[in-house]
């Protein structure tokens, strides 16, 4: 069934035309730099005196304002979405492919300004966009492919009677993406919805509404119809519940973190006034993601994973390593080789423009959770390496390794989404394995180990999401590490997979006497 399916491949950055080419969008972005971005509500763009200020983290310059959406204004958004729905969820699979197939053709043609605005308003550098926009166009092709496959319904035993059962779709959805990925994830969550026949609207992380705003001006280019995407940012508190809250809302697909989603899973159980059916939560909320590395194992090779999980992208990745579980013979050896690593990146830290492979963190907000918790880590354990930062400019923290930490310290514990590294000795395997385990969370996991019977046991015992050995934890490509977690890190629907697309489906069992 994956026959023909091939993944996005990276661009080159050393390739001189690549470098231009993305340069020249930079020049773009700068240009347009400033501007307002309007609600798109069945097709319509409208303004509204509320903004919301995409900042750079990089260096706090505002790139722009996307208007803020009302309660009445998401309500005519729900509204609308659902009048499309009629039409929409009658429109054959094959034309929803197209629209989708059409709209991986134009984020192709836009890849380098949609790189470039990516870069500025996350924070992430060319490297970390582009390989995000390769997963989007994963995700689009994989979902087109796979609602080609669920078009044809499930096989039936034959019978004297007609009969055949469908997938059909099942309403209106609330998008709420995450600002980390705001193209793929995003992308894929909207796209999903979009290709089963439902129809969205699509609350943008306030981070990050700009390229959510070009990724749905795509969509509509594309030719999903107007109304089917509806494109309103706003505050949580005044539309966040809200739009869950809403009778005519008939799921929430969401991904950000663990408050929010349980907040999120605990307004959509109750049944509104005029509300005909249960709602669906699709969620993706984070992870305290450890990684175990015993004695046999490859050290240089083990730090080197650990840290790339650690600090890539400042940490702000769900699939981080925030904990490294290490033997207590190899660990002062491991220590150093992570410091080493760690180093190497402070190094090159800054601005995802400039291509660094470390740069700033989100928003304020972000910075001040993260540096308060380095604060506790310096109670908890032994800062050997970081442990500085600075808000002057745009909010950069140096990646930070504290050594010693308890397993029952609440940086061992907590999720901290930062480049934030808390190392703990072990004595045993059994003792690494259960301490890995001990969080409320289940998303990425990774051992490093050379010997068999402790892969074998972590494979059945490690209760993760996404499990690997050898190898780092972050960086799932589409169809090859389906991604997604258990306990409070989700719903485990797992992206990219035929599975996924599922949730946004209604089985029809149809019966003809003959
Ligand atoms: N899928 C990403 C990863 O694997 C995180 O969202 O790193």
């Amino acid at each position: 069934m994956i026959k023909g399916f091939k993944n996005a491949v990276e661009l080159d950055f050393s390739v001189e035309e690549n470098r231009r080419k993305l340069e020249e969008a930079f020049q773009q972005v700068n240009a347009e730099k400033g501007k307002t971005y309007p609600l798109i509500i069945g097709g319509e763009k409208i303004e509204t005196e509320k903004k919301i200020t995409s900042l750079s983290p990089a260096t706090k310059e505002v790139l722009g304002y996307a208007c803020s959406c009302s309660r009445e204004l998401a309500d005519k958004a729900i509204q609308t979405a659902d009048e499309a729905f009629k039409t929409w969820s009658r429109t054959p699979a094959e034309e929803r492919i197209r629209c989708l197939r059409r709209l991986t053709r134009l984020i192709e043609e836009n890849r380098f300004i949609l790189d470039a605005w990516n870069v500025e308003e996350s924070g992430k550098n060319w490297g970390e966009a582009d390989g995000e926009l390769c997963e989007a166009l994963d995700f689009f092709n994989s979902y087109a492919m796979h609602m080609a496959n669920l078009d044809k319904g499930l096989e039936l035993v034959p019978t004297d009677e007609l009969t055949k059962c469908i997938y059909i779709p099942i309403g209106v959805g609330a998008i709420i993406p995450p600002w980390n990925f705001p193209l793929s994830i995003c992308g894929g969550m909207v796209t999903a919805a979009l290709v089963t026949g439902n129809s969205v609207i699509c609350k943008p992380s306030s981070d990050t509404p700009i390229v959510a705003y070009k990724f749905v001006e795509l969509c509509l280019k594309a030719g999903f119809p107007a109304g089917t995407i509806n494109y309103i940012p706003g505050s949580g508190s005044e539309i966040g519940d809200y739009i869950v809250e809403h009778p005519r809302t008939r799921f929430i697909n969401f991904t950000g973190s663990k408050a929010v989603g349980c907040r999120i899973n605990e307004k959509a159980a109750k049944v509104a006034d005029g509300q005909i059916w249960l709602k669906r939560v699709v969620a993706e909320m984070g992870g305290k993601n450890a990684i175990i590395v015993d004695s046999t194992a490859n050290i240089k090779k083990a730090a080197a994973g650990v840290a790339s999980s650690a600090f890539t992208f400042q940490g702000q990745k769900c699939s981080a390593c925030s904990r490294a579980l290490v033997m207590s013979d190899v660990y002062d050896e491991f220590v150093e080789e992570v410091v080493k690593c760690a180093k190497d990146l402070k190094e090159h830290q800054g601005s995802g423009a400039s291509n660094a492979p470390m740069g700033p963190v989100i928003n304020q907000a972000a910075y001040d959770s993260i540096t308060g918790y380095i604060e506790v880590g310096r109670k908890e354990g032994k800062i050997v390496y970081g442990g500085t930062y600075s808000d002057t400019e745009g909010f950069y923290i140096d990646p930070t390794v504290i050594r010693d930490v308890d397993k029952d310290a609440r940086i061992a514990n907590e999720e901290i989404f930062g480049p934030v590294l808390a190392v703990v000795k072990v004595d045993s395997f059994d003792e690494a394995l259960a301490i890995a385990n001990q969080t409320e969370y289940g998303l990425t996991g990774s051992v490093y180990s050379e010997t068999r019977e402790h892969i074998q046991k972590a494979k059945v015992e490690f209760q993760v999401g996404n499990l690997y050995f050898n190898r780092k934890s972050t960086a799932a490509v589409v169809l090859q590490h389906p991604f997604g977690g258990f306990n409070m890190s989700g719903t485990d629907a797992k992206t990219g997979t035929s599975d996924y697309l599922t949730n946004f489906l209604n089985l029809k069992s149809v019966t003809e006497d003959l």
